[in-house]
């Protein structure tokens, strides 16, 4: 294990304190973020030290602010917490300034380094992956969303993510999800009724001779 584990290992005690008190991120989303990350970061000869840290500081007070009504300014609130967190420990300066660009670019299409962009990729998974989408009705609820509400979420969120990916073997990967999900949410728009009076209409013709 070397140093950056022990730092991931003090992050992640922060991080789940976070997220016990403000059920926002959940501890899925945190952890799936991370994993993806990392795997992208593998395969793209990223620098994994920088991943893992960046991956899990970039929504790390998106509950904190968003119980303040200022969820645009997750951002801002995570890159404070990440400096004075990072301060602690003696991490290389290059290392600290491309984790910082994890969190202050993840919403952006413009990355400074390859592990910025592979972060902001892995984030555009959980909006992109049937589990996820399902998942998102599951905790959306509990967080006191009404069903109307989630869904018009999921259908924005699916096309935001979809246009947000700027990697080539994300998007190659997700491309057949993406196109499910949108199918799946197309269909599922429709009453139970719809279904039945098409099936009529098909039967009528049929009797009319058609
Ligand atoms: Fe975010």
């Amino acid at each position: 294990m070397d140093y950056v584990d022990d730092i991931v290992n003090d992050l992640d005690q922060q991080a789940v304190a976070e997220i016990m008190k403000y059920n926002t991120p959940s501890l899925d989303n945190y952890n799936d973020v991370t994993s993806v990350a990392i795997e992208l970061g593998k395969r793209l000869n990223a620098n994994l030290s920088v991943i893992k840290l960046g991956a899990r500081f970039l929504d790390i007070k998106l509950g904190e602010a968003t119980e303040q009504k200022k969820t645009n300014e997750h951002v801002n609130m995570a890159l404070g917490f990440a400096k004075e967190f990072l301060a602690g420990y003696p991490l290389e300066e290059d290392i600290k300034q491309k984790v910082f660009a994890c969190i202050t670019e993840h919403h952006t299409a413009k990355f400074t380094c390859i592990e910025s962009e592979v972060c902001a990729n892995a984030d555009c998974y959980k909006f992109l992956v049937p589990k996820k989408i399902l998942r998102m009705f599951y905790e959306w609820r509990n967080r006191g969303y009404n069903f109307e509400q989630i869904f018009l979420l999921a259908e924005e969120k699916v096309d935001e993510r979809w246009k947000a990916l700027t990697l080539d073997i994300c998007k190659k990967e997700l491309e057949d999800n993406y196109n499910k999900i949108k199918l799946f949410l197309d269909v599922a728009r429709k009453d139970p009724v719809n279904f039945v009076t098409i099936e009529q209409q098909v039967e009528e013709k049929l009797r009319d001779g058609e």
